[in-house]
């Protein structure tokens, strides 16, 4: 999809569609004054008959404005001015945009709302139109023969000065919502489609676009590498496991090393301590966490951010094969630890414990791990939040700061040393679940074991990285969830 930057006015300039977004307060800005003029008092008329609202996500579409060169408009609510935030602003973007992109082969230009570019700043409200565009017209049908949305045949912004930082704003809109879309891709995949081996395949192929340094262990190598924890998760499946440590390095030596370590369970069954249906459906998704890392690393390689930064990916199937680990078998992790199953659906943290040991070893400044986790963690804040935990709180400061610049949403939880009691057993040096209440925590706590000193955050994703039915900003599915917050971080590092 092409990107520009045009003066030419909204009355004048030609496209399939002409996108307007106005606010719930003060009078119509310039721009939509202009419209409404050339439209004789339309948009007064349906203002005053309060058909036009300017309420966040409401959607008018006018499909024949002969008064205008476009042939539609679209205005879209962006909600009350003094309201207005990045993530809001994107979304009702995303909203018309999702809209309208149900026809192939259109132009579309959107106008820089006035209040937008004031209040949340020209460049970071023009990357985000870029970024949802970006979003909003890819299509979730994987598996279909034909596709619910399409590419414009090019989008030009209107209103913004066409200049070197409006352009590089524009360039990184679209690198982050690119990565974005390959997160969801991949989360949305199917778990005969997207295994450890294919996963890992996708991961060397973007890494080798993008003149990123990777690598693949097989089960051999994570044998030799004493990961005894995640190879047990592995055992009940014919799928061999892999661990994927992609390298980029902008940062030049000596510069510290940032971390990010993902959960790729590409299936969860829950092993013989087996999921209902209703909870395993939806386990393809199990993967989201090394989806976001690679998706992340992508945007960081493209925008050739001057930081190093390792993504670490442990890749596994959880089956119930004639192998498969066992309620009350003791597993090694890397770190020497033996870990007694008690239940052999908490096994996002067997595989963290050894990659992140592993990340450890390599002797990485900080770590941000990321994981479908915990359903707790779902009952605790909701689908839409995610939960951070950490064991240093200058660098959890940093990684929940990424998160608000960007808005997207996340809470930090205590880490009380009294919740690893629970995690005692009779047997081994700790057991792989505690008690029900405070699930996420005590999963938070079993992953603190491996991670020695190191400055680490982990970030449980398990609601917010899955949308289970759609809504006007979003596909059901895969959403991404945390690409722009690790962008950030690493800008920012
Ligand atoms: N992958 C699940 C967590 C999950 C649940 C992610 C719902 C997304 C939506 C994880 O492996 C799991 O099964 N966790 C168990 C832990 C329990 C056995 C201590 C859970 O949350 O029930
Ligand atoms: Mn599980
Ligand atoms: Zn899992």
């Amino acid at each position: 999809m092409i990107f520009s930057l045009s003066q030419l006015s909204p009355v004048e300039a030609k496209a399939n569609w002409l996108l307007i977004g106005i606010t719930e307060d003060g009078e119509f800005d310039e721009t939509t004054q202009a419209l409404d003029e050339a439209l004789v008092g339309s948009l007064t008329r349906m203002k005053e008959r309060e058909d036009l609202t300017g309420k966040a996500g409401e959607l008018t579409i006018i499909p024949d404005v002969s008064q205008l060169s476009a042939d539609r408009l679209v205005i879209v609510g962006l909600g009350k001015i003094e309201k207005m935030k990045i993530g809001g602003f994107g979304k009702a973007i995303v909203t018309a945009v999702r809209k309208i992109a149900s026809k192939a082969d259109q132009s579309l230009n959107i106008c820089l709302p006035a209040a937008a570019a004031k209040a949340l700043g020209e460049e970071a409200a023009l990357e985000r139109i870029a970024d949802v565009v970006t979003v909003g017209c890819s299509t979730q049908g994987l598996y279909k023969e034909e596709q619910d949305r399409h590419e414009f045949t090019s989008v030009t912004i209107l209103g913004a000065e066409e200049n070197k930082q409006n352009q590089d704003a524009i360039h990184r809109g679209r690198i982050l919502g690119e990565a974005i879309n390959l997160t969801r891709n991949l989360v949305n995949r199917h778990p005969d489609d997207l295994y450890p081996d294919s996963f890992a395949q996708i991961s060397a192929d973007e890494a080798a676009a993008l003149g990123v340094r990777g690598e693949i262990l097989d089960e051999h190598m994570l044998e030799d590498e004493n990961m005894g924890a995640l190879l047990a998760v592995s055992r009940g499946t014919d799928r061999p496991p892999r661990m994927v440590v992609l390298k980029y390095e902008g940062g030049g030596e000596g510069a510290p090393t940032l971390a990010l370590v993902g959960k790729g369970v590409t299936f969860d069954s829950g092993g013989l301590s087996l999921k209902p249906s209703a909870g395993m459906i939806t386990m393809k998704s199990d993967m989201a966490g090394a989806a976001t890392v690679l998706g992340a690393i992508t945007a960081i390689a493209k925008l050739k951010l001057p930081v190093n930064v390792t993504g670490y990916m442990g890749l596994v199937e959880n089956m119930t094969g004639a192998g498969a680990y066992k309620l009350g078998s003791v597993v090694t992790a890397r770190n020497g630890k033996t870990i007694e199953i008690h239940n052999t659906d908490a096994e996002g943290r067997l595989v963290l414990a050894d990659v992140l040991a592993y990340a450890v070893d390599q002797k990485v400044d900080k770590i941000v791990d990321l994981a479908t986790l915990t359903g707790a963690c779902v009952v605790a804040l909701g689908e839409d939040v995610v939960g951070a935990f950490s064991n240093d709180q200058t660098w959890c400061e940093r990684v929940l700061n990424s998160s608000r610049e960007v808005d997207e949403d996340i809470w930090q939880m205590p880490m009380y040393d009294f919740f690893a009691e629970q995690l005692k057993s009779e047997f081994a040096d700790c057991k792989n679940i505690g008690s029900r209440w405070g699930g996420a925590i005590t999963a938070a706590k079993f992953l603190e074991q491996f991670v020695d000193e190191t400055p680490w955050v982990h970030l449980d994703i398990a609601g917010p990285s899955y949308a289970e039915s759609k809504s006007a900003h979003q596909d059901a599915g895969g959403t991404g969830v945390m690409v722009r917050a690790l962008v950030r971080l690493a800008m920012e590092n």
